[in-house]
């Protein structure tokens, strides 16, 4: 399964080593064959090798030039990162990015072999006009995405679900991951208010291929737990 933290604009440099290095060194330790992704703040990134992946929240689709603000591949390869969040619920309601700019960003990285972790999920009043209203405003998050791209993770995230302590029914989770499930055959993670006290429920159910955790990954333990909860799901299968 796969097991992302999304650190957004927490930890520091020194912290994020730390961090790292405590899940690198419990996953060795237990033995843990767990696909763990790690996506810490622009400013927090070291170079590293090992189990754990380092993925970046976001990056412009140019290699290097004037964005102010933004990050370029030159900036990336310096960290030799080949992984990308892209279309996160913040960089589209918080920071106003539009599905033409993630399609853009999607192909550059696409292009460039760049595993990316695509987000994708509703707005509250959205949730609340219906399943059809939900699907058809999900769907349009796939326009323009090339769904079948093979280095392609899609996590769904219920905007509403995202930092508020609030989730969707695990029921509501199995059945909006089965129809997306039809999309896209990349692995499908759910994201939202996944804590140590939930994840095991969530990565048990058949259409979750693994978590996005925001908030609760910045406990390492926790994120720890989860990554344990997921290999022992795997060992018993
Ligand atoms: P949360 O965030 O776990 O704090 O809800 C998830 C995310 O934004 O990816």
């Amino acid at each position: 399964m796969i097991i992302a933290a999304n650190l957004k604009t927490n930890l520091t440099r020194k912290q994020t080593k730390e961090y790292v290095e405590n899940i690198e060194s419990f996953l060795i330790e237990n033995n843990n064959s767990q696909e763990v992704l790690v996506f810490p703040t622009a400013s927090s990134l070291n170079e590293h090798s090992g189990k754990v992946t380092i993925g970046v929240q976001n990056a412009y689709a140019t290699q290097n030039g004037a964005f102010t603000g933004e990050l370029g591949t030159d900036h990336l390869d310096e960290f030799a990162i080949k992984t990308i969040l892209i279309g996160h619920s913040e960089r589209r309601h918080v920071l106003g990015e539009s599905q033409e700019e993630l399609v853009k960003k999607f192909n550059f990285y696409k292009e460039l072999g760049f595993k990316i972790v695509y987000c994708i999920g509703e707005p509250l009043e959205v949730r609340e006009a219906g399943n059809d209203t939900m699907m058809e405003y999900i769907s349009a998050q796939y326009e323009g995405i090339d769904a079948e791209y093979d280095n392609l993770i899609i996590a769904y995230e219920p905007v509403w679900a995202i930092g508020t302590g609030l989730t969707p029914t695990l029921e509501d989770i199995e059945a909006i991951h089965k129809d997306l499930k039809k999309k896209s055959p990349a692995p499908l993670l759910y994201g939202g208010s996944v804590k140590v006290t939930n994840a095991a429920d969530v990565l048990a159910l058949k259409s979750v291929d693994g978590v996005l955790v925001g908030s609760a990954s910045l406990y390492v333990e926790h994120f720890c737990a989860m990554c344990e909860y997921a290999q022992n799901i795997e060992n018993k299968n």
